[in-house]
């Protein structure tokens, strides 16, 4: 996973190229896997928030949500659509979502200490009508259903990186992810741990490939490649 700025902070699979990247098999796990690690950052941030008003970090940077806000607009998404921001971590993109006029916006988190980062970041900014809930997004008992866009920036990845479940784990995602969609719903997912051809393949049955969305590209060697994939699908029957 990439922080601000898209470097390669977090980042367990960021090999320059494609081609050089992890198999599904050989993938690492790391802490960056664990509820401890997300909850023990996030109170840091709230901390911080709390001093001196600092949302902490934005993962992938801004650009990450403008060009996911851009293609929203070219799709022409409904400022009532039912907009669902798993892992939402700070909050951030929720704020980005509500000021560009979405009004239907759910956030959710595992660790409690995002989740009340995210209020706090929300109630700053006078959003005391977006809702972040508390909850493990692979064990969410069917209380997270009937949304028109899911958005996920950097929490597969997290999700990947889980030391105890990563097969399982991944399977348990795209089941929640449908779960949660309504049929024609749209998914939304930036990471930095897996390349476009892998998600094509994660997200093979039971979605749609809609478009990738630009990111930055960099030369080494003489070959193009790009750290960051963007993706849109689509759910079908
Ligand atoms: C890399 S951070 C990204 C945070 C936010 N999406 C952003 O772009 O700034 C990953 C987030 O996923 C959350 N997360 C990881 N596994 C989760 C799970 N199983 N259920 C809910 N949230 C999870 C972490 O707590 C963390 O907030």
């Amino acid at each position: 996973m990439a922080g601000a700025g898209e470097n390669s902070h977090g980042c367990e699979n960021n090999s320059d190229l494609e081609e050089d990247r992890c198999s599904e098999n050989d993938f690492g796990t790391s802490e960056l896997g664990t509820k401890e690690y997300w909850e023990e950052t996030y109170q840091k941030e709230l901390e911080t928030f709390k001093d001196i008003g600092d949302v902490g970090e934005i993962w992938f940077g801004e650009e990450s949500m403008s060009r996911v806000l851009q293609w929203m607009d070219e799709a022409k998404i409904n400022e009532n659509a039912a907009i669902l921001d798993i892992g939402t971590g700070n909050g951030a993109f929720l704020v980005e979502l509500a000021k560009h006029g979405y009004k239907n916006l759910t956030g959710m988190d595992y660790s409690p200490a995002s989740v009340e980062l995210a209020r706090n970041v929300l109630e700053a900014e006078g959003l005391t009508d977006v809702s972040v809930k508390e909850m493990d997004f692979l064990n969410c008992e069917g209380q997270l259903k009937g949304f028109d866009v899911c958005i996920d920036k950097g929490t597969f990845d997290a999700i990947s990186l889980n030391p105890d479940n990563t097969e399982d784990g991944k399977k348990m995602y795209v089941q929640c992810l449908k779960d949660a969609l309504k049929d024609g719903g749209f998914f939304s997912i930036t990471s930095c741990n897996w390349t476009k051809e892998q998600l094509l393949e994660r997200f093979g049955e039971g979605f749609e490939f809609v478009q990738e969305l630009p990111t930055p590209s960099f030369k080494f060697g003489g070959k193009t490649g790009n750290s960051v994939a963007a993706l849109i699908f689509k759910t079908i029957h």
